[in-house]
């Protein structure tokens, strides 16, 4: 079995949440390599990381197959999976393989992005055995979950990646086969999309009960998805700028020309803020009197502390 981590994280919050699963992730995979230490068996368990934030990889060159665990992580944005991740994720050949579908928010709210990811993810043909929604720092909006993903949540994490992990080895123990064949065990993994998304909850969101049940999952979300016309507000930039280039390299979408890095080409930027958290010369930025106005007329939405959720 390999285990692999995909995720789009343009300002870090979600690659956060990610490394905190992957910790378990790994810590099962140590467990199973010694245990085929012992057993003088070369199963060449591992976890790889694939990043996608990158315009210029090859993202069809990534096939997995029935053995292989893929965590996929997003960020909402909208309330939506972000197009340009979408597309990455449609051009990669899952073959049956099993995902754990992460979705990152910034403590308003994810709306549709659980059921979108779902949906893409059983689209290309994976079997989504999992889902979980996390908190992050909002990335526009930075008084929101500022300090999140925290202990708390780290602890909470680690928590839904054990019974992930539970679910994976009693659809092994259920075959009488070893974990990297349990893809095989249920007989039903056919990619097909889940029926059930009728706008409700599902009843194991607290993640407290039926932990190592079958392989279909149920996920909150409406169809047709929420709109998202993509965010109003694109980067500019000051007089600080010295035309490094450092933001061109690091644009998920090529929305900042070589050629003039001192702008923004507003049709392909998604406001991702990864320019601007990556500018060394803060020279990028939201226009802040927009972003204040908009953080003061949304703050009923931000209120409380939103939960983490399993749904398995
Ligand atoms: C364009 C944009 C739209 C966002 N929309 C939402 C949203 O609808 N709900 C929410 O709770 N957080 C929203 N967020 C916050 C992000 O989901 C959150 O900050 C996430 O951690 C960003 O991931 P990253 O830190 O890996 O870039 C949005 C952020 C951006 C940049
Ligand atoms: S990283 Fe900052 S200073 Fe460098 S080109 Fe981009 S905006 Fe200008
Ligand atoms: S230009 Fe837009 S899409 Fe590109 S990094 Fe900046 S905010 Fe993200």
């Amino acid at each position: 079995m390999s285990i692999f981590s995909i995720y789009f994280s343009p300002t870090g919050g979600v690659k956060k949440v990610m490394t905190t699963l992957e910790e378990e992730f790994k810590a099962a995979l140590t467990q199973d390599s010694s245990k085929d230490t012992a057993q003088k068996e070369d199963t060449g368990s591992k976890l790889i990381t694939i990043d996608l934030l990158k315009p210029d990889t090859d993202y069809a060159s990534y096939h997995f197959t029935a053995k292989d665990v893929c965590l996929v992580g997003v960020p909402s944005f909208g309330g939506r999976v972000p197009d340009v991740v979408i597309e990455r994720l449609k051009k990669m050949s899952a073959n049956k393989a099993k995902a754990v579908a992460v979705v990152v928010y910034g403590n308003r709210h994810y709306d549709d992005t659980l059921l979108e990811l779902k949906d893409v993810l059983e689209g290309i043909g994976f079997t989504v055995i999992a889902g979980i929604t996390a908190n992050a720092k909002h990335s526009i909006f930075k008084q929101y979950a500022t300090l999140r993903p925290d202990a708390e949540d780290k602890t909470e994490l680690k928590t839904f990646a054990g019974e992930i992990l539970c679910k994976l080895y009693s659809l092994r123990n259920a075959a009488g086969i070893g974990v990297a064949d349990s893809a095989n065990a249920d007989g039903s993994a056919d990619g097909s999309a889940d029926d059930s998304a009728d706008g409700s909850a599902d009843d194991s969101a607290d993640g407290s009960s039926n932990t190592c049940a079958g392989d279909s999952i149920t996920v909150p979300g409406n169809r047709p998805y929420r709109e998202y016309p993509g965010h109003p507000l694109k980067p500019i930039t000051n007089d600080y700028c010295v035309l490094c280039r450092a933001c061109v390299k690091k644009c998920p979408t090529e929305a900042i020309p070589q050629d003039a890095p001192d702008t923004t080409i507003a049709e392909k930027c998604i406001t991702c803020m990864r320019c601007i958290a990556a500018c060394p010369f803060d020279a990028r930025s939201l226009d802040k009197a927009a972003v204040a106005a908009a953080a003061e007329k949304m703050a009923p939405a931000f209120e409380g502390r939103k939960p983490n959720e399993l749904f398995i």
